[in-house]
């Protein structure tokens, strides 16, 4: 439980850096490189809606900047009355990064916690190369 803990820590303290004008809803999120360092990311809006970075994508995009391939391990969280889970576009993404049998943690900042896959995300994602 020593990696929840800390990437809960870490998705909660980039909840504070989530840059959003326009929703006012504040997303963070954490994952582990194949490396074992945490990376997170927060969500950053644009006033061409459209071009909004979820807190997962900024923090798998932050590792990957950084020198990491793959991920083992992603939390996400928000204050919602339940635990917050990805969107579509998200899903996508750590379908990229992440083997089908990655925990992914869903949280919120009241104790609430789901633990899923990437393939319960994403069944049946879309994998080009793979
Ligand atoms: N958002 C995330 O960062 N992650 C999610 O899993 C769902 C949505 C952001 C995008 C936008 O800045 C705000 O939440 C409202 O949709």
């Amino acid at each position: 439980m020593a990696e929840l803990e800390e990437l809960l820590q870490v998705a909660t303290d980039m909840l504070d850096r989530a840059y959003t004008p326009y929703s006012h809803f504040h997303v963070g999120a954490a994952a582990v490189g194949a490396s074992g360092k945490i990376y997170g990311g927060c969500n950053i809006e644009n006033a061409a809606y459209g071009v909004t970075n979820c807190a997962e994508r900024t923090a798998i995009f932050s590792g990957i900047a950084a020198g990491e391939k793959r991920f083992t391990a992603l939390l996400v969280t928000g204050n919602t009355e339940g635990a917050i889970a990805p969107c579509g576009s998200c899903r996508q993404v750590i379908s990229e990064f992440f083997d089908q049998d990655a925990v992914i943690y869903l949280t919120n900042q009241k104790g609430a916690l789901a633990e899923t896959t990437v393939a319960g995300l994403l069944p049946g994602a879309f994998l080009e190369l793979k």
